[in-house]
C-alpha cells in the first residue's frame, strides 16, 4: 500500500522536524550559494514522487523556491543544490503524490452540515427517529432543527414521513434533506409554516409528495424545497464562517488541497447564496490568513453577467487561495429521488422519467451568452436523457460561438445511453464524476432502471477513458464524504457497499488513470494545470 503526502504535507513536516539551520549551513556555503544565485527553500529526497506529468512520471527528489517547483527529478540532478537548501526532508522513500484537486464540492453546506443533525450511515428506522430526539433535547422552542445526509436505502428503500417524526417534535420545525440534496423532510409544523397544504400545487421543476388521500407527507421534491428553505432563516455570517474552516480541515485531512465549490447552489436555493458565500466568507478568510486549502468558485449561471464583470475587473485569480471558476446550472435531479431524466420511465414508477429541472431556451440562451464572454460551464446531468439534451445544447453553443479552448463540463454524468460516450469525446466534453457514488448506487439503479438499463449505462469510466473524455473526480461532499484514496480504490474495484464483486468489472479502471482524475486531469477540467494538479517545474508548492 502507498501513503499519499501532498506537497502541503511535505513543507509541513519539514518545518515542523528541522533542526538548527546552521548544522545545514557550514560557513562555506555562504560565498557559493551567493555565486550561483539559487538557494532552495526545500529540498526533498529520497522519496517515490508521482509527479502526474508524462514527461517524468517519476522521480525521487524535488527542490521548492518562493512557494514553487523550482526542480524535480533524480537526486543526482540536484548535486548543486544539496547543502545549500535551507531545509531538507529525506522521506526515506515514502509516496508522493500531487495535492489532490477535489471537482466537486458543496463546501460551506458541508461544513454547515458537520455541526447538524447527521444521518449520513443510519440504516434503521428507529436510529433516523432516535437520532433527531436526541438533537431536540438541547434545542429551545421554535428554533428549526436542520440536519441531513439520509439514505433510505438503507433502510429498505420506504420513504420517511413527518409522521415518523412529528409525535416528537411539537415545538421546533425540522427541515431533513436527503444525502443527495435532492429531497428532504419536513415535519408537520415546517409544513404549516411553508403553508403547504392539501391544496399545494407542485411548482415545475418540483414535486409535493403525497398519500393516497392527497395530504402532503412531508417529503419534498427538487424545485418544491424551496418553499421550506425559503422559511428558514439564513445563518449567521460566523456560523458560515466556522463552517469554512471546519470543511477545510476536513479536506486537508484527506489529503485534499484543492476544491472545485459549486457552492450553497442547487434546485430551488438562492442564486444570492454564493455571491454572498464569496464576499462574506471567502474574502474574509482570505484577508485574516484563514484560507487553508485552495478553492475554485462555480456560480449559478443566472448570474454569469455579474461573474464576467467581476473577472473582467479582479482577473480569475483574486488570491493565491481563491480562482473563480464558471458558472454551473442543471439539468435533471438525482437518481436516488427519482428525478434524473431518462429516455424510459422508472421500472418501480412506470409513469415517471424523471424530471426535466432547466427550461432548455433559458439555459441555451444563457449558455450561448456565457460562453461568448469566455466563461466555462458545467452543467449537472445524471439521466440519460439529461446528458444527451446538455450535449445536444452544448454542441449548438459550440457551433455558434466557434471553435475556443472552453472546456465544458457535465457533472455526474452517472447514467449514459449507448453512444453517448463517444458525444463527450468527439465534443471534447470532461465528465466530472463522483466514484464513491456507485458505492450507494448500484441497488438503487438496479431497482430504478432495471438490470439490463443499470449494467450497460452506469458509471462509464473505462469507456469515458477509451473515448479519450477528460475525467475529472470528486466526492460531491457532503453527498459522500470526501476521501481521495477511497474514491480512487472504488474506480478501481467497483465494489459496491453491501456487495462482494464489482459491478460491471468491465468498466473499472487502473491506479494511475484514477490518480490522474483526482489530480492532472481535474486540474485541467477547471484551468488550473498551470498551477496545480501535477509536480513539475513552477507548479505552486501548497498544490
Ligand atoms: C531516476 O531514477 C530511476 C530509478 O533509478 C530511473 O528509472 C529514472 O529514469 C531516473 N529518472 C531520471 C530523470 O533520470
Ligand atoms: C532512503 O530511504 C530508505 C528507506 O526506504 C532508507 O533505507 C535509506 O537509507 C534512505 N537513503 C538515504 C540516502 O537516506
Ligand atoms: C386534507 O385532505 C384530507 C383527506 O381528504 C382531509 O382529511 C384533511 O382534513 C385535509 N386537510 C386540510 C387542511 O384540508
Ligand atoms: C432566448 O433568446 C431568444 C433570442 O434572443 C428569445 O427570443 C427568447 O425569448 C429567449 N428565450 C428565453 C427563455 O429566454
Ligand atoms: C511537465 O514537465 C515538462 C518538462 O519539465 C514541462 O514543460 C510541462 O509544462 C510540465 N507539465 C505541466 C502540466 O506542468
Amino acid at each position: 500500500m502507498w501513503i499519499a503526502v501532498s506537497a502541503t504535507v511535505v513543507a509541513l513536516v519539514a518545518i515542523a522536524s528541522f533542526s538548527p539551520l546552521d548544522k545545514f549551513f557550514p560557513n562555506f556555503a555562504l560565498p557559493h550559494f551567493f555565486s550561483h544565485g539559487v538557494v532552495a527553500d526545500l529540498l526533498v529526497t529520497n522519496g517515490t514522487i508521482y509527479t502526474g506529468n508524462d514527461t517524468l512520471p517519476f522521480a525521487d527528489s524535488m527542490a521548492i523556491r518562493n512557494g514553487r517547483i523550482l526542480r524535480i527529478g533524480n537526486y543526482s540532478s540536484m548535486q548543486d543544490l544539496a547543502g545549500f537548501a535551507i531545509k531538507t526532508l529525506n522521506l526515506e522513500g515514502k509516496v508522493v503524490v500531487p495535492g489532490f484537486i477535489d471537482s466537486h464540492v458543496h463546501l460551506i453546506f458541508g461544513g454547515l452540515q458537520m455541526a447538524q443533525v447527521q444521518l449520513r450511515g443510519v440504516d434503521r428506522r428507529e436510529h433516523f427517529v432516535n437520532k433527531v430526539k436526541e438533537a431536540l433535547s438541547n434545542m429551545r422552542h421554535g428554533s428549526w432543527l436542520l440536519g441531513g445526509g439520509w439514505n433510505n436505502d438503507l433502510w429498505g428503500g420506504e420513504m420517511p414521513m413527518a409522521s415518523w417524526i412529528d409525535d416528537i417534535s411539537p415545538y421546533n420545525p425540522i427541515w431533513l434533506t436527503r444525502m443527495d440534496g435532492h429531497m428532504g423532510l419536513a415535519n408537520s409544523m415546517a409544513l404549516t409554516i411553508a403553508g403547504i397544504s392539501n391544496s399545494t400545487e407542485d411548482p415545475g421543476g418540483g414535486a409535493v409528495m403525497r398519500n393516497g388521500n392527497g395530504e402532503p407527507t412531508g417529503l419534498l421534491i427538487d424545485s418544491a424545497m424551496k418553499l421550506v428553505l425559503s422559511c428558514i432563516p439564513e445563518v449567521s455570517i460566523e456560523e458560515r464562517r466556522e463552517a469554512l474552516l471546519r470543511a477545510s480541515n476536513h479536506a486537508l485531512m484527506r489529503g485534499v488541497t484543492t476544491v472545485v465549490d459549486f457552492g450553497r447552489y442547487f434546485p430551488g436555493a438562492s442564486t444570492e447564496l454564493s455571491w454572498e458565500d464569496l464576499s462574506d466568507v471567502y474574502r474574509w478568510a482570505d484577508s485574516s490568513g484563514n484560507m487553508k486549502i485552495r478553492v475554485c468558485l462555480f456560480f449559478p449561471m443566472e448570474t454569469w453577467a455579474r461573474l464576467y464583470e467581476l473577472i473582467n475587473e479582479a482577473g480569475r485569480k483574486l488570491s493565491q487561495w481563491i480562482y473563480l471558476g464558471g458558472m454551473k446550472s442543471f439539468a435533471d435531479g438525482s437518481l436516488g429521488s427519482s428525478s434524473a431524466l431518462l429516455y424510459e420511465p422508472y421500472v418501480d414508477e412506470v409513469q415517471n422519467y424523471g424530471l426535466q429541472v432547466a427550461d432548455m431556451d433559458g439555459l441555451y440562451n444563457m449558455t450561448v451568452s456565457s460562453d461568448k464572454s469566455g466563461l466555462q460551464i458545467a452543467v449537472h446531468a445524471i439521466g440519460d436523457r439529461a446528458n444527451d439534451l446538455i450535449l445536444d445544447m452544448f454542441k449548438l453553443v459550440a457551433s455558434k460561438n466557434g471553435i475556443r479552448d472552453r472546456r465544458f463540463r457535465i457533472e455526474h454524468a452517472q447514467h449514459l445511453a449507448p453512444g453517448t460516450v463517444a458525444r463527450f469525446g468527439e465534443q471534447e466534453v470532461i465528465a466530472s464524476v463522483q466514484p464513491d457514488h456507485l458505492l450507494y448506487d448500484a441497488d438503487s439503479a438496479i431497482k430504478k432502471l432495471g438490470m439490463e438499463r443499470a449494467q450497460r449505462g452506469s458509471y462509464l469510466l473505462k469507456s469515458l477513458l477509451s473515448g479519450n473524455v477528460q475525467l475529472a473526480f470528486g466526492s460531491d461532499w457532503p453527498v459522500v464524504d470526501i476521501n481521495p484514496l477511497g474514491s480512487i480504490r472504488t474506480a478501481m474495484k467497483r465494489v459496491p457497499t453491501g456487495w462482494e464483486k464489482a459491478w460491471i468489472s468491465s468498466e473499472c479502471i487502473s491506479l494511475n488513470d484514477a490518480l490522474n482524475a483526482y489530480t492532472i486531469s481535474a486540474a485541467r477540467a477547471c484551468f488550473l494545470d498551470e498551477d496545480v494538479g501535477s509536480l513539475s517545474v513552477g507548479i505552486l508548492q501548497q498544490a
